[in-house]
């Protein structure tokens, strides 16, 4: 397993371009599977999910082709409807192949994606809504059977309200309805900027959808769907952490960082949540830059929510900041129950944290000092790498495999901006 060895104390200077969003991109790829027609990409993140998701598909019979950053897909000799459990253990948004799998060929075996280092993250709303619209689904040796009511045939629109905000559960839904016979409205439904970005390539497709980025989204489902090209969004949590990296650097050693390629509208919770701790932000269309002010960071209390609000992808990275602040802030975790983690490994660097239930009581301190820690998920890891950023000495961060999940080349990112950091391959 690799390991990132970090030495601390390094001054950030420089620029940096921000990579294809993983959030957007997975989806995306599993909407490939609603049509015979050419799908192609752009802006591809190259990411240990990304990977697992094209292997998924070709497994399924979905003839590839892989570029720099690009992929071409195309489903139309499709010879198996299976998502096996080796693939989705190693990532949940497997489920993401269901909803399209059972609109076009009436039928999908989904392997159940078990337990999960955050929380346990159950997919009943997905099954609920795919229900709703007609579909029969059983759970036979830990895999979910999905069929449409008549062998091969069509699901129906319906009206779905589902019982919470999730993100995955909205996108399976809202690709499953854009081939049901008839209108779905998806009430309750996710916000975030992945599921807009996903609206988009599936009108390109030749879909009816309404209300992506709102919390009513009406589906009007058409017979078939076709080719279509499509650059992935930028990714707005690569982004934030980014920033989070340059706001510990830039506080503690000077230099200037332009984070390149985002989306500034997409980020306005942390990017609001920087300013009022203490980071100065230069904001323009597609960049963002954060400089030295003269003062010392002051953190801030965050609690994670759906989009718009704070995300619960950048707890961890602003955690870390509030580690190194003045004074004393909470953070408060709402969305998963067990993402904390990083907690113990940040304590072990020196950091002053005390959680009671779902708030983390974050107190300042003037330094931390380089250990070995351990990466527990992925943001969580993004976290532990912020910390040794700036804690003196060396740093080992080990299980970094969960960085490669969805952080394209961190550590050539972070070296070209001046960190001192190598990867260890064991
Ligand atoms: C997505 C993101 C993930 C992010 C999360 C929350 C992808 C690929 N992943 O994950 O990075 O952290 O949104 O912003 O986009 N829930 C249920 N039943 C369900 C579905 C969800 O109880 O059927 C619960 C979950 O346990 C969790 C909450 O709802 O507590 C939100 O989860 P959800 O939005 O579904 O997260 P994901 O889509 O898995």
């Amino acid at each position: 397993m690799d390991k990132l060895v970090i030495t601390g104390g390094q001054r950030l200077d420089g620029a940096i371009q921000i990579s294809g969003a993983k959030n957007a991109a997975l989806p995306i790829l599993a909407a490939s599977l609603l049509t015979a027609g050419t799908l192609e990409i752009s802006n591809l993140p190259t990411l240990r999910d990304v990977g697992t998701m094209l292997r998924l598909l070709e497994r399924m019979g979905t003839r590839i082709e892989r570029g720099n950053e690009r992929v071409t897909l195309k489903a139309d000799a499709i010879g198996s409807l299976e998502a096996a459990y080796d693939l989705v253990k190693t990532m949940r948004a497997s489920i993401l192949v269901l909803g399209p799998m059972l609109a076009r060929f009436g039928e999908a075996r989904v392997s159940l994606p078990g337990g999960c280092a955050i929380g346990q993250r159950p997919v009943d709303q997905h099954i609920k809504g795919l229900q709703a619209m007609g579909a029969t689904i059983t759970v036979e040796q830990g895999y979910l059977l999905a069929r449409t009511e008549r062998a091969g045939g069509r699901l129906k629109g319906a009206r779905i309200v589902t019982d919470m905000v999730t993100v995955t559960g909205t996108e399976n839904l809202m690709m499953a309805a854009t081939l049901a016979e008839g209108a779905t409205t998806i009430e309750n439904a996710a916000r975030e900027p992945e599921i807009v970005d996903l609206a988009e390539v599936l009108i390109a497709m030749g879909a009816h959808i309404r209300g992506a980025g709102t919390d009513r989204i009406v589906v009007e489902g058409v017979e078939n769907l076709h080719g279509a090209s499509h650059a992935v969004m930028p990714d707005r949590i690569e982004t934030g952490t980014f920033l989070c990296a340059a706001a510990a650097t830039v506080s503690r050693h000077g230099g200037e960082v332009i984070v390149q390629g985002a989306r500034p509208r997409t980020l306005d919770a942390v990017l609001d949540k920087l300013r009022e701790a203490g980071v100065a932000l230069e904001c323009d269309v597609d960049s963002i830059r954060v400089r030295a002010n003269g003062h010392a960071l002051v953190g801030a209390n965050v609690r994670t929510s759906e989009y718009p609000a704070f995300p619960t992808d950048m707890q961890a990275q602003f955690m870390a900041l509030d580690c190194i602040a003045e004074g004393t802030n909470h953070v408060i975790e709402t969305i998963f129950e067990n993402r904390f983690m990083h907690v113990q490994e940040l304590s072990r660097l020196g950091a002053s944290i005390e959680i009671e239930g779902n708030t983390a009581i974050v107190k300042g301190v003037a330094r931390l000092s380089g250990a070995t820690v351990m990466a527990t998920d992925l943001r969580a890891s993004a976290g532990l790498v912020i910390a040794a950023l700036v804690a003196e000495g060396e740093t080992t961060i080990d299980r970094i495999y969960h960085l490669d999940r969805g952080y394209q080349a961190m550590e050539a990112k972070l070296t070209a901006l001046g960190a001192t950091i190598r990867r260890v391959a064991e």
